[in-house]
């Protein structure tokens, strides 16, 4: 299962998805540069990835507890997500999402 991932400077990444992963996790395993820095608690949005347009209607929408973090964060869009919040599987299997500013 691949995850598409456009870094900041916008180069692309193709990584290997693992079911039941969140999709931060996979991120940061492969050492891209995602800071996370509250470790998937939904409570720092250092995460904060936009799901392409493709895919915005596969992720499970996002919660009330993600909604009011993303509310706190900077450069927010239509298709912001904390990407501790999406559970990668085999219905994700191609995702492409694009890293946020920090
Ligand atoms: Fe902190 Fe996702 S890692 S909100």
């Amino acid at each position: 299962m691949k995850l598409h991932v456009t870094d900041r400077e916008g180069g692309e990444h193709e990584l290997e998805g693992t079911k039941g992963w969140r999709v931060m996790e996979i991120i940061r395993d492969a050492g891209l540069p995602i800071a996370a820095e509250c470790g998937g608690a939904c409570a720092c949005a250092t995460c904060h990835v936009y799901v392409d347009p493709a895919w915005t209607d596969k992720v499970e929408p996002r919660g009330e507890e993600e909604n009011d973090m993303l509310d706190l964060a900077f450069d927010v869009q239509e298709n912001s997500r904390l990407s501790c919040q999406i559970l990668f599987d085999e219905s994700l299997d191609g995702l492409k999402v694009t890293l946020a500013p920090e």
